[in-house]
């Protein structure tokens, strides 16, 4: 017998997972998770706002010290985030909150960590003024953006029927540049009917995390990023720093409230959690199974659940996100 048939009975004898559990576990997943496909038509569609979104989302001169575009963050080829980046400015003492992917958006209900902005133009105009992010104001960078000659006619080609240099024409083309970018998954694949997508442990931590239920939480088309929840819910919390929602409201009801995160991407975007404080995604699960849920889980269990989770890597469109030359 080969190696590789010893293989395949060696995972049929561990897991006896069968046609039926697969459909069983679609089943389950199918009326939550609308699956993330490529597009290919809408960067012909929008060819002239994603070029225009594209360089100012590379473009230093964006931030207010011009040493920092949105990509030192949220670096495209790291999946929209920089650990690198973030470890630094936790050095520095800059860091604010760890960086979120900014990937799968499009469907993204509740932004921010705190879940704070509802809406992505909203959201953009957040990250060019935080001063955690671009700490930008409008006026100096329409100043800045208008004495660079290349930008006119980016700005003309995008946009011809309304003023040029405008921050509502910066804000829209950076919301479509980023709502084109998806990554296709093994989840996706397998949800729509392909079988072969994922591992039997992946089916088995898929039931795991079904049974228990971290679907009542992370739900929706990215695993999460559709409600508010409490972290800490059952035992409170080790950082209790930064309070979430309630650095918005300051309504004492919001004490620890974060947004649950979407989960996709989620192998490739360590560090976890807003605190940055877990680099491996089996601490994550046993973490939420303690602070969020108040139950033990197994190493055992906890490693299919993460096994589960790689399923949600998706693939990086290159020429959708290959670095732009910047307008002179
Ligand atoms: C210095 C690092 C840094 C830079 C530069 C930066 N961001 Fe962010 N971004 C963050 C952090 C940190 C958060 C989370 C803030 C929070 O939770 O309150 C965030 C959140 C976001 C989100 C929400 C993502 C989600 O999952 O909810 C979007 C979208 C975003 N930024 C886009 C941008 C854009 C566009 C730019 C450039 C105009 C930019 N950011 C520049 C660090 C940065
Ligand atoms: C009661 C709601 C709730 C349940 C149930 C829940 N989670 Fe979470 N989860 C959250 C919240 C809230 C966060 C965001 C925490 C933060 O702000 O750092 C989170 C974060 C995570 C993260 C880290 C994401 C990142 O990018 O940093 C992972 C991984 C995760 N959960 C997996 C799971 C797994 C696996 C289960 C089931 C065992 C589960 N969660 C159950 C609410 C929940």
């Amino acid at each position: 017998m080969s190696r590789i048939s010893v293989f395949f009975l060696l995972c049929f004898s561990v897991y006896g997972i069968d046609s039926e559990d697969k459909a069983r576990l679609r089943k389950v997943l199918k009326p939550f998770f609308t699956t993330v496909k490529e597009n290919p038509d809408y960067l012909k569609k929008n060819a002239a706002k994603v070029e225009l979104g594209k360089a100012l989302f590379f473009d230093t001169r964006l931030s207010k010290n011009s040493d920092i575009s949105c990509n030192s963050c949220h670096d495209l080829q790291q999946y929209g985030t920089n650990g690198v980046h973030y470890k630094k400015m936790l050095e520095d003492g800059t860091a604010f909150r760890d960086v979120p992917s900014i990937y799968n958006l499009n469907s993204m209900e509740l932004f921010n960590w705190d879940g704070s902005q509802k809406d992505l133009y909203a959201q953009v105009k957040q990250s060019l003024t935080h001063e955690s992010e671009m700490a930008m104001d409008e006026i100096t960078l329409i100043d800045r953006l208008k004495k660079v000659e290349g930008y006119k006619s980016l700005f003309e080609k995008a946009y011809p029927d309304k003023a040029g240099v405008s921050y509502e024409n910066v804000v829209d083309s950076l919301v479509v540049f980023l709502n084109g970018l998806v990554t296709p998954s093994p989840v996706d694949r397998f949800i729509d009917g392909d079988d072969s997508q994922l591992t039997d442990e992946q089916i088995v931590g898929g039931q795991l995390f079904d049974s228990k239920n971290c679907y009542t939480c992370h739900t929706g088309s990215n695993f999460g990023g559709q409600m508010m929840q409490k972290m800490g819910a059952i035992e409170p919390w080790p950082n209790r720093k930064d309070q979430g929602y309630f650095h918005v409201t300051k309504n004492p009801a919001h004490k620890m409230i974060f947004r649950v995160s979407p989960l996709r991407n989620i192998e490739k975007t360590p560090p976890y959690f807003h605190d940055g404080t877990s680099t491996r995604i089996w601490d994550t699960i046993k973490k939420m199974g303690r602070y969020e849920m108040g139950i033990y889980i197994s190493i055992s269990d906890i490693l299919k659940m993460q096994s589960f989770l790689k399923s949600f890597s998706g693939e990086l469109d290159q020429e959708y996100i290959k670095e732009p030359s910047i307008p002179e």
